[in-house]
């Protein structure tokens, strides 16, 4: 019998190309997902396929977890709130969404015998480090979003599980990801505001914020590689951390340059908030992707071509827009 996946937030951004791309490969697929921000379209083509299940559940619910993952050794833990502002207007949200989430994700792996997790983070758990690009040894900076603090705790539960119960896990650091479905994010919110007042363009921050972003394609690709990867390793009780990211970033300004350029405008830019756009917002964010590179995988798409194809994705695709107002 081969292995069976699970996936948490399999109708999401991010989740629904892994679901693709694990069913492509012939595995066999348990989608979990109670789609407060996951969209039944992005499964359109995996529901076709007799490999995938779908489980409308919720991370919060213990019971539903368990039931849904039995039979299934390998998990990917991508359910949570990744709306990283939310957390000034709800600061509970965070911790349970994310951190208890995971908690009931992983209680659900020790219950049905799972033995491996992949668990989506965020390179924003480096705080405002000084250290660029950020390597995954880099002492971490106070935390300044609940956001980050709570995927933070995430990886502190996994590492201990990993360490009390025979887990091996993966912990990805990622930098924003753009491509295809994407639902959230600057590039939406640009596009929203540009769609109802194409002249002017508010934007957070000093338009200077460094970032660096990587492709949903590459992203899924690097996860799914480092597992098989590591699965021929077969380490038990530990856990291994990588960031994921492309070698370059770009400064918001550029960003907003290269949306405006694809739409045919040119808004008159209104800079608020000052170097951070809101509180929690790092002014450079850009990983050391090293160790992820010297496993074989590497991003093919880069920064302006992934804005492209997110812009394009959104043009023709608008009911997201519509529909995805935070
Ligand atoms: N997109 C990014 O730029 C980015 C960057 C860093 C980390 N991440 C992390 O990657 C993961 C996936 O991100 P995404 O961009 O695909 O987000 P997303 O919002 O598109 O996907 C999350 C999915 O999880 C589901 N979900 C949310 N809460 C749930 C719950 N309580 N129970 C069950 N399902 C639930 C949603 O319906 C959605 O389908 C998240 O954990 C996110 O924090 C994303």
């Amino acid at each position: 019998m081969g292995i069976k996946y699970f996936v948490t937030g399999a109708a999401g951004f991010i989740g629904s190309h892994l679901v693709d791309s694990l069913l492509s490969e012939g595995r066999e697929v348990v989608g979990f997902d109670n789609f407060s921000t996951g969209y039944e379209a992005f499964l359109e083509s995996a529901r076709q396929q007799p490999t995938f299940r779908l489980v409308r559940g919720d991370v919060s619910d213990p019971g539903a977890l368990t039931q849904a993952m039995k039979g299934c050794q390998v998990v990917f833990h991508l359910a949570g709130n990744d709306n990283m502002r939310l957390g000034l207007s709800q600061p509970r949200f965070d911790l349970e969404q994310n951190t208890l989430g995971t908690f009931n994700v992983l209680e659900a792996m020790r219950a049905t015998g799972a033995k491996t997790i992949l668990f989506t983070s965020t390179g924003n758990v480096y705080g405002e480090t000084p250290m660029t690009p950020t390597p995954e040894d880099c002492p971490l900076s106070p935390q300044t979003s609940l956001y980050a603090a709570s995927k933070l705790a995430s990886e502190a539960l996994i590492e201990a599980y990993c360490a009390g119960f025979g887990i091996e896990g993966y912990i990805f650091r990622l930098v924003s990801v753009l491509g295809e479905r994407y639902t959230h994010g600057h590039v939406m919110e640009f596009y929203r505001g540009l769609l109802q007042d194409d002249s002017k363009l508010k934007v957070l921050g000093d338009g200077h914020q460094r970032k660096s972003y990587l492709n949903v394609h590459d992203c899924v690709a690097a996860m799914h590689y480092i597992l098989e990867l590591e699965t021929a390793r077969q380490a038990r009780n530990r856990v291994e951390i990588y960031n994921l990211g492309t070698t370059e970033y770009c400064e918001i300004n550029d960003s907003i340059r290269w949306i405006s350029g694809f739409l045919g405008l040119t808004p008159q830019l209104e800079y608020v908030g000052g170097p951070h756009g809101w509180i929690g917002d790092n002014p450079f964010l850009y990983l050391d992707v090293s160790k992820a590179l010297k496993t074989g995988w590497k991003p093919d798409r880069n920064i302006q071509e992934s804005i492209r194809q997110t812009v394009t994705w959104i043009c023709d695709n608008e009911w997201v827009a519509e529909k995805n107002k935070c």
